[in-house]
């Protein structure tokens, strides 16, 4: 391999959140669980790594116990974005939202949180961050739940979630490992990829969150290189652990485990849910202690996956007064356990919307006469938030995506209703907006929504959204499109209308959808988010589609803004595109460094190649904002301002204070 990170300090990424976190020593974990593995006898240790079977437990997935050292059933629940199933929680944003904010900041707070909450309700392992799928296929029906297919920014989100997540006490799981890029036959599926791509693209994201001292890693449904990823020895025992230094434990996807030996011999460390979902085809318990009195599998093997879990235990100092376990899977913990997340998850929700266009500075708003609120994503679903298992709809205002990466919403901050009749829209103002909401979901293979099995049928907005917005367009002057979705949707058939003056890409918001889109709209803070991935002009510009067949092949490096880039297509919104209320204007830029080039060298860290993570060069700026608008307005309590909407129908809203101009000669400095 020849590849050396190239860090670019980003601009616009305070780096504060870095120095804060905890020193996690694994050397000191594993000097535990080698003690801790001596009093262990073999009926212990084939507890500790294999899981008590599909629904026995409290949680998704739960071990078996060992009271020698007091190590409790360990609790796996799922999800990226908050503790499924558990009443009482925050549901953050998705990853892709955090992803658009570029924040490093906000991704570590959102972990920060994330962990708080698994920690409060006494969960031990948390089945997140997400960086498979990468998003391969603009389709891809999880991709949401990741950081994006720019290998770089996708491993910023794993290394800024890991680090939040186990700082607050819980143990990540990494998933899903590797090259698990689409719905459609996820658990045939044999993906090909080279070794140059499997580097630069899908295993780097995971090498950051390694680095990061990740405690486990879920390997996937699919094959790799004709092989199952969880019985893989190349991508286990070879790239996860040697090569990426990984000191952590290998879980199984649910189900995702095909034999006993093979399985124990390429790397993976504990097999959950311990059983098929009938509760039959148990590989390990038994199974794997009979393997080990033949010396199918060396009892050393043993030992090294019962240290690994032991070790991430002590990592994240889970022996000691842990909370209780408290109900997950009933779904009434009874104890709300959000403390102020809400305001992290609005704030995420925020500062990843990305303002796509705004022709004549319409927004933000000033003083509107009347608002017009068009399209059903602008309202909560009549039937209740959360009346949709694991969110299995596409109805009113869509917060994230379907399966098993979802949480229960605690509430919507929606794009409120009721109150105001529809006549007063229809009278008419010269300062009349129209803001038409379109959405686009996706999910998990498990479920189909409007005949979308997973992954997307096509990357058009639903429920007849561009027509939608047509015939809004033809009747005001002043349409504003708000898109709520789960990737790349193709704009084209109104992103030119003179009439749509606005498009505001509000992504996945989680709970607080209206709070965060209200304070952009209004310009309580200039919208800051940038697109983390490409808006291409038509399907077949990304080059890459769901593979019909289960003989997956990789599309090499070239996926998203790279195969736009190499085939000279020009995108609608290139990768990382985002406009702003106000304008920037840098200075003093200086670049220190040599760039080196050859094989990477140094001792193997968690991560990888110590010479990887070198800083080989630093960029620093001065950046000013030289417009009129504050970056950052922060008003104590800005106007308690809802908007009113209403199914399939129109409503007003109106009386909103004129948003103060200021700002300008604002002045920091980024390093
Ligand atoms: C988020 O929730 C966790 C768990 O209750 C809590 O420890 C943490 O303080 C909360 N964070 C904020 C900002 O309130
Ligand atoms: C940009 O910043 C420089 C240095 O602070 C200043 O001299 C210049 O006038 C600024 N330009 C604009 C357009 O604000």
């Amino acid at each position: 391999m020849h590849f050396h990170s190239f860090v670019l300090f980003a601009l616009a990424a305070p780096w504060a959140a870095e120095a804060q976190g905890f020193v996690a020593s694994w050397d000191d974990a594993y000097t535990k669980a080698n003690a801790a593995l001596a009093k262990l006898s073999t009926t212990e240790k084939i507890a500790i790594v294999t899981g008590i079977g599909w629904g026995k437990g409290a949680c998704a997935g739960n071990t078996g116990t060992a009271s020698s050292i007091n190590f409790r059933s360990l609790c796996l629940q799922d999800g990226p974005l908050g503790v499924r199933s558990a009443t009482g929680i925050t549901a953050f944003p998705p990853g892709i939202q955090a992803a658009s904010t570029w924040d490093r900041s906000l991704m570590r707070e959102r972990g920060r949180g994330i962990g708080g909450q698994t920690k409060a309700l006494g969960v031990n392992v948390i089945l997140g961050p997400v960086a498979g799928p990468l998003g391969e296929f603009a389709q891809g029906g999880r991709n949401w739940e990741g950081f994006g297919n720019d290998p770089y920014l996708c491993g910023v989100g794993m290394e800024q979630t890991v680090a939040g997540i186990q700082e607050a006490g819980a143990q990540a799981c990494g998933k899903h490992y590797i090259g698990n890029e689409q719905e459609k036959n996820r658990e045939t599926m044999n993906s090909v990829i080279d070794e140059r791509t499997m580097h630069e693209l899908y295993l780097w994201p995971f090498a950051e969150a390694v680095k990061a001292n990740l405690a486990s890693i879920m390997c996937s449904y699919n094959k790799l290189g004709g092989k199952w990823s969880c019985e893989n020895p190349h991508a286990l025992n070879e790239l996860l652990k040697q090569e990426l230094g990984f000191r952590g434990f290998v879980v199984t996807d649910w189900n995702a485990q095909h034999s006993t030996a093979d399985s124990a011999n390429a790397g993976l460390d504990m097999t959950m849910p311990g059983s098929d979902f009938d509760g039959k085809n148990i590989y390990w318990g038994t199974a794997l202690q009979s393997a080990v009195s033949s010396k199918q599998v060396s009892s050393a093997r043993l030992d090294d996956m019962v240290k690994r879990i032991l070790a991430s235990w002590y990592l994240t100092k889970q022996d000691q007064n842990y909370p209780a376990t408290t109900v997950v899977k009933g779904g009434t913990g009874g104890r709300n356990v959000q403390g102020n997340n809400g305001t992290i998850a609005k704030n995420v929700a925020r500062d990843g919307i990305v303002l796509l266009k705004n022709a004549g500075n319409l927004l933000p708003l000033k003083k509107p006469k009347s608002i017009a609120i068009v399209g059903s994503g602008a309202v909560a679903n009549p039937k209740g938030i959360n009346s949709c298992t694991d969110n299995g709809c596409n109805t009113g205002t869509l917060t994230m995506g379907w399966g098993s990466g979802t949480a229960t919403l605690p509430h919507l901050r929606h794009y409120n209703l009721n109150r105001y009749s529809q006549r007063r829209c229809l009278r008419g103002s010269i300062r009349r907006r129209r803001i038409v909401f379109i959405t686009s979901d996706s999910g998990e293979s498990y479920i189909t929504v409007e005949t979308n099995a997973g992954d997307r049928s096509d990357l058009n907005a639903w429920h007849n959204g561009n027509d939608l917005v047509k015939a809004v367009a033809a009747i005001n002057k002043n349409t504003i499109v708000v898109v709520n979705s789960v990737g790349p949707i193709i704009l084209e058939s109104f992103a030119d209308l003179a009439n749509v003056k606005a498009i505001v890409w509000a992504g996945l918001p989680g709970q607080e959808a209206g709070n965060a889109l209200v304070e952009v709209l209004y310009g309580d803070v200039s919208p800051s988010g940038k697109l983390p991935y490409t808006i291409a002009k038509s399907a077949s510009n990304y080059g890459t589609s769901i593979q019909a067949t289960t003989d997956g092949f990789s599309e090499g490096l070239f996926i998203d803004y790279r195969y736009l880039d190499k085939n000279k297509i020009d995108p609608r919104y290139e990768f990382g595109f985002g406009l702003s209320y106000t304008t920037f204007n840098y200075s003093n830029l200086d670049i220190t460094g040599t760039p080196t080039s050859g094989a990477e060298s140094g001792d193997t860290i968690p991560g990888g190649s110590a010479s990887l993570f070198d800083v080989v060069a630093t960029v620093t700026a001065t950046i000013t904002n030289s417009g009129s608008v504050d970056r950052r307005r922060s008003r104590p309590t800005l106007h308690r301002v809802t908007i009113f909407s209403a199914f399939n129908t129109y409503k007003t809203i109106e009386g909103f204070p004129e948003a103060e101009s200021e700002g300008g000669g604002e002045s920091d400095s980024y390093v």
